[in-house]
């Protein structure tokens, strides 16, 4: 038996994890793991490898993706579809495991219904944004270096008496913001729902007065919301904008997410087997 592995879109915490514990199942069971790269596009161009747990042990632990990804253009067009087909069929595989979000999700759905190639997707986005999902991979270690950096921007923020706002990831997705305050103090959550109104600007002025903290989150992709929140604390405050960015992505999965990981590979490997296929929604 021969199965494919790729890893696609952004990348996130615990796909290598992922990686290993599958490789160590499927040498097992005596099952050939092939790993293709940079996502749909090594189906694309026919790229890949065979995945030996033994090579992939120190790696577990690591940030990234050992076998590359994009978002493959090519998987929106028919010809494209086509080919990536036929290249999977000439592999002679029994079966995908895809690490995604919602994009590479609807790519697996159009591989299995149209040209019947059995797939089964582990949930994979820092976004934590996929319908029906309720904890996808990336999301605790993403949410963990969010708190991480929060407490040393507080300290700053405090030393020069400032606002600092802090935009994190999510893309249109709030979670990770919204996930932030529910652990931390912070002044306030701008998350694509709460707009800047007078109400909530009068709650940042007394969780600031009463020192609870300085800083405020903001999910990125809100230009204008950003700049207006801005430039009317700035009336009032020495404010600071910082953008947090990829740093996000990347690092070791926590405890946590490296258990979450586990389960996940085995999961996927059992749902293949028994037929199941598409997204895991509940681990
Ligand atoms: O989907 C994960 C994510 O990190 C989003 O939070 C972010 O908007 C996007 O990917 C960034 O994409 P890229 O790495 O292509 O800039």
């Amino acid at each position: 038996m021969r199965i494919g592995v790729l890893t696609s879109g952004g990348d996130c915490q615990g796909m290598n994890s992922v990686l290993y514990e599958l490789a160590l199942i499927c040498e097992k069971q005596r099952i050939q793991l092939i790993g293709i790269q940079e996502g749909y596009k090594g189906l694309y161009d026919k790229k890949y490898t065979k995945i030996k747990a033994d090579k992939l042990k120190t790696l577990a632990k690591q940030g990234g993706t050992i076998l590359g990804s994009s978002r493959c253009q090519e998987m929106f067009t028919e010809e494209g579809q086509k080919r990536i087909s036929e290249n999977y069929h000439s592999l002679k595989l029994n079966g995908l495991i895809i690490l995604g979000g919602d994009g590479s999700a609807k790519g697996a759905e159009i591989l299995s219904e149209k040209y019947k190639i059995p797939s089964v997707v582990i949930p994979s986005t820092i976004d934590n944004d996929i319908k029906g999902v309720k904890l996808s991979l990336g999301f605790l270690s993403a949410v963990d270096r969010v708190k991480t950096v929060l407490s040393w921007i507080e300290d700053t923020a405090k030393s020069h008496n400032r606002i600092i706002v802090l935009e994190v990831m999510g893309r249109h997705s709030g979670n990770i913001a919204k996930q932030v305050a529910m652990e931390n103090k912070i002044l306030m959550a701008y998350t694509p729902e709460i707009d800047v109104t007078e109400k909530n600007l009068k709650i940042i002025d007394d969780k600031f007065n009463k020192k609870i903290s300085n800083v405020i989150l903001i999910t990125e992709l809100q230009k204008e919301k950003s700049e207006q929140l801005v430039q009317l604390l700035g009336k009032k405050y020495e404010v600071r904008y910082n953008v947090l960015g990829h740093c996000q992505r990347g690092g070791p999965p926590t405890k946590e997410e490296y258990k979450l990981a586990k389960s996940y590979a085995r999961k996927a490997l059992n749902n293949l087997m028994k037929g199941e296929y598409g997204i895991i929604k509940k681990i």
